[in-house]
């Protein structure tokens, strides 16, 4: 199986290639990653090992010419993990958003469409359905979208864009949406990575608005299981979400992230609240338990165990992060060695 991986190099993306490299002897994977600030070559280190079963190519998913050339290789399957995931950068400047998120969705399903891949995976999120009050049941995919900030709204254009393309031109499509993702390698400008690392270092820990909003986390290799299963059994043109039912208030995440760093509560600073702050998400996953028959492997106490240990154990990869030191890392050393060759599409 030949894979078209955009995004490889942020969070999931590069949870997912591992996942898939460790899981599979039979799959190669084309990684299509702009680079952005989120996107971390360092993060793919564990599929060295895999040599040429990974690729990666440095490109922008709405640069048209870039992914027929790829698509041109004929891909069982796209996976599009590539954009823009940042609430917080959404409300500064959406602009790179309707590029990435909207645009660039656009560009792969017409490349697709054109070269007749067999199958487009799109990777959505909870935030699309909006805010839930606190006595209402968690999301199924009945519920309408209803976005909220800049950046769920661009990820509810893309799906309808997905829907329309499968509606239109009978594209086998499938999205998924899952809930907000915790574990090894995420971007420590969201909570929890954010969280740790400023709690290792004595920092502030800026809470916005009361704390009680309610986010539903899932470890993002369950999620990558999860990706897989509808990668390889969803129905054409479905929807299916993926969750965990670990609902908690972000104050209480932060709180156990102190106790288990042995840090005082004195670092929480309560800070002004994020404009149109989505109350509370929860997701109902059945239909992917029941269809599908997946389940999450990892408790949210184990999966937060590990993460913290991951963070402790890899301050390196973090502060190259902090220092912006990673930036150089395709330049320094992929770009000199392997990279140069690789790094371009062939057409
Ligand atoms: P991330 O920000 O860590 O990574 C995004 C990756 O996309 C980066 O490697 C970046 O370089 C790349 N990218 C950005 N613009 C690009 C472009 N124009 N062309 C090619 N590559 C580009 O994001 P993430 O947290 O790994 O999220 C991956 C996907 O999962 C996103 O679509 C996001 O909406 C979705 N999602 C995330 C979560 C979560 O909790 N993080 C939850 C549900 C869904
Ligand atoms: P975030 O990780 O940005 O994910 P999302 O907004 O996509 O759910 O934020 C998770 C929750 O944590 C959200 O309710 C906002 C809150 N939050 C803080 O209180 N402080 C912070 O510094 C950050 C980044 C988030």
């Amino acid at each position: 199986m030949k894979l078209l991986v955009t995004g490889g190099c942020g969070f999931i993306g590069s949870n997912f290639i591992i996942h898939m490299m460790e899981s599979y002897p039979d799959v190669n994977v084309i990684n299509l990653d702009l680079l952005t600030y989120a996107g971390n070559l360092e993060n793919l280190q564990d599929v060295a090992p895999y040599g040429s079963r990974h690729r990666f190519v440095r490109g922008d998913i709405s640069d048209k010419e870039t992914v027929r050339c790829l698509l041109a290789e004929k891909p069982d399957v796209v996976v599009n993990f590539a954009a823009e995931s940042h609430v917080d950068r959404s409300i500064m400047d959406c602009c790179s958003f309707i590029h990435t998120n909207i645009r660039g969705t656009q560009v792969l399903l017409d490349a697709c469409r054109e070269y007749k891949i067999p199958r487009f995976v799109q990777i959505s999120t909870d935030e699309v359905y909006g805010s839930l009050h606190a006595e209402e049941p968690p999301f199924t995919e009945d519920n309408q979208i209803c976005p909220n900030s800049p950046y769920a709204a661009s990820k509810a254009s893309a799906d309808l864009l997905v829907r329309s393309y499968h509606k239109t031109y009978g594209m086998d499509v499938v999205i998924t949406r899952c809930s907000n993702n915790y574990g090894p390698l995420q971007f420590p400008e969201k909570l929890i990575p954010l969280m740790i690392t400023n709690a290792l270092q004595d920092f502030e820990l800026p809470v916005y608005g009361d704390g009680r909003n309610v986010r539903d986390w899932i470890h993002v290799r369950d999620h990558c299981r999860a990706i897989d299963a509808v990668m390889r059994k969803g129905r054409p043109g479905d929807v299916y979400n993926i969750g965990s039912e670990a609902e908690f208030h972000n104050i209480d995440i932060v709180r156990y992230i102190l106790c288990r760093l042995d840090k005082p509560e004195s670092l929480i600073r309560y800070v002004e609240d994020r404009p149109g702050h989505d109350r509370r998400y929860g997701m109902n996953a059945a239909k992917l338990r029941s269809e599908l028959g997946w389940t999450p492997l990892i408790s949210f106490e184990d999966g937060m165990n590990q993460t913290v240990s991951w963070y402790i154990e890899h301050e390196m990869w973090w502060q190259r992060i902090r220092t912006g030191e990673y930036l150089n890392y395709y330049e320094d050393w992929y770009g000199k060695s392997l990279g140069a060759a690789n790094s371009k599409p062939k057409c």
